[in-house]
């Protein structure tokens, strides 16, 4: 019999997954260090791994911007930063020793090619804390910035240790820019340094997913046309826009949440099951999905742009009337579509898609729904248990995953009626679920590309959105179409409608 180890003694089992999960010395550098980003995700998550001692001891962070800034100003906003959105409780002794690794360079890389003083921070760095010449750089700029920014790093690259490059989206705005940018990219920087971010794949619950079809014996034989009716994923907010018009007004909803995180759900959910979890494999896998996607025709996507009305009896000004936007704004604030993936598993499957802002919750769910029972051998008294079974995979909020299944109702009669059999995160585990930003950064730390989007996914993601966007330039919608607080244009209805389907009860 093995002895459990002494209180004081660690568990081999747990030095081991540490082991696995400790990064190597390095310098995160953050582009765009005094912006919104910055503050409301990456200083929490950085904090979240400090407070786990996931962080390498020998470790520091360059924040660059263009407000001037001591070294001290900066660590106080910062500091402030984690106090408001930071998911654990703050404690003097994992700020403190965040806090002194951090140094603050005022520049403007997108105008001068000013980066003496980062290259001097850094050098501090590698002196003062030992990070070996490693380097992150963390790209959390408007798409214009990047260009001029990864032109100089490409400069600043002699240090002896690896290097990484980590870009946040949007990742160009069309597939020419997007190509543009790889292009430069990959001047400086190998395939192998290159992350590109889609903040969707480091949640919880879409890795979820990957262990819910392949960890599992049950569905996958069921995961396909024979067995599924349709698929129907959802990416609803009750947010506006947040006050972020100069960026919204470019990108829409179509470049904001479907090009990125709805057709990265849309490939994790079709994809064919991966020979393993590395980076390549799980990337050629997704990426055959997005390949055999079919172009939905102007009959098939429908957009919507929300105007005034109720959130949770709050009112709410229409998109027109928010602060910096145009008040004849054609952008949408909503799209739904119907996809197919052209290929043996899912040929004549549908999968409908719909994001939008305003819309009466939060809510990311992926909806399985299977086939009806061919023949059910029952007279039944209500109609109401014939309906077809659901697997909800719940993305957030109330994280987990349901199964819709018929249920006898007690008493005499056969009464069927849908009940659900829940895994809720929040019951099973009782870990609070970490920010998607944690595992990011921590994995680009160590070098593991798995949860970031490769430049062929990218590039065809941007070809079916170019696709999808192209006929818009021909007609002019009505806009607004929609009240805040409702689920969307009534055309959203009538796409799923003409199929004989509806979209899930809310
Ligand atoms: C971002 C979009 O990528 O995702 C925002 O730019 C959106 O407009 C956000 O609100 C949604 O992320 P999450 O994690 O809150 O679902």
């Amino acid at each position: 019999m093995t002895q459990a180890p002494a209180a004081t003694e660690e568990n081999p089992l747990l030095v081991g997954l540490r082991k696995r999960r400790a990064a190597e010395p390095c310098a995160l550098t953050i582009f765009g260090a005094s912006g919104d980003l910055t503050q409301r995700k990456l200083f929490p998550a950085l904090y979240a791994l400090a407070f786990r001692n996931l962080l390498p001891d020998e470790f520091g962070v360059v924040g660059v911007a263009r407000t001037a800034m001591t070294d001290d100003d900066w660590r106080e906003k910062m500091r402030q930063a984690v106090l408001d959105h930071a998911r654990d409780e703050f404690r003097d002794d994992v700020w403190n020793r965040l806090a002194q690794g951090l140094r603050y360079v005022s520049a403007d890389l997108a105008d001068s090619e000013d980066d003496a003083g980062i290259a001097e921070a850094l050098n501090d760095l590698d002196s003062t804390h030992g990070c070996g010449g490693n380097r992150v750089y963390y790209l959390a700029v408007p798409p214009a910035a990047i260009e001029p920014i990864v032109v100089q790093l490409g400069r600043l690259r002699a240090t002896g240790g690896w290097t990484r490059l980590i870009v946040e989206k949007p990742f160009g705005h069309d597939l020419e820019s997007a190509r543009h940018l790889n292009e430069v990219i990959r001047t400086y920087f190998d395939e192998t340094e290159i992350f590109r971010i889609d903040h969707y794949l480091g949640k919880e619950t879409v890795q979820n997913m990957l262990v819910l079809r392949f960890a599992n014996g049950i569905f996958e034989p069921i995961w396909n046309r024979q067995f599924v009716d349709h698929i129907q994923i959802t990416v609803a907010e009750s947010l506006g826009i947040e006050g972020r018009a100069g960026f919204y007004e470019e990108a829409g909803a179509i470049r904001d949440i479907v090009q990125n995180h709805l057709l990265q759900l849309v490939a994790l959910t079709a994809m064919e099951p991966p020979i393993d979890f590395s980076a390549e494999s799980v990337r050629n896998e997704k990426v055959k999905v997005l390949k055999a996607l079919h172009t939905p025709g102007p009959k098939h996507v429908v957009r919507g742009q929300y105007g005034p009305g109720y959130i949770e009896g709050e009112e709410v000004v229409g998109y027109q009337e928010e602060e910096d936007v145009a008040p004849d704004s054609l952008t949408e604030t909503y799209v739904a579509a119907k996809l197919y993936v052209d290929n043996w598993r899912w040929a004549d499957t549908p999968i409908y898609i719909r994001t939008g802002k305003r819309l009466p919750r939060r809510e990311t769910t992926i909806a399985i729904q299977f086939k009806r029972a061919p023949h059910p051998p029952f007279e039944l008294d209500d109609e109401e248990g014939l309906r077809p079974n659901v697997l909800l995979v719940h993305i957030q909020p109330d994280e987990g995953v349901s199964l819709a299944i018929g249920a006898k109702v007690p008493g005499q009669g056969m009464t069927i009626r849908t009940v659900h059999m829940d895994f809720l995160y929040g019951g099973a585990f009782r870990t609070g679920l970490p920010e998607a930003y944690e595992r990011l950064i921590l994995d680009c730390m160590l070098g593991d590309a798995t949860l970031f989007t490769r430049a062929d996914e990218v590039e065809e993601q941007w070809a079916l959105v170019d696709a999808m966007v192209a006929p818009w330039k021909r007609d002019r919608p009505s806009f607004p179409n929609y009240a805040s607080g409702t689920w969307g244009p009534a055309a959203a209805d009538e796409l799923i409608h003409r199929d004989g389907r509806s979209w899930r009860r809310h």
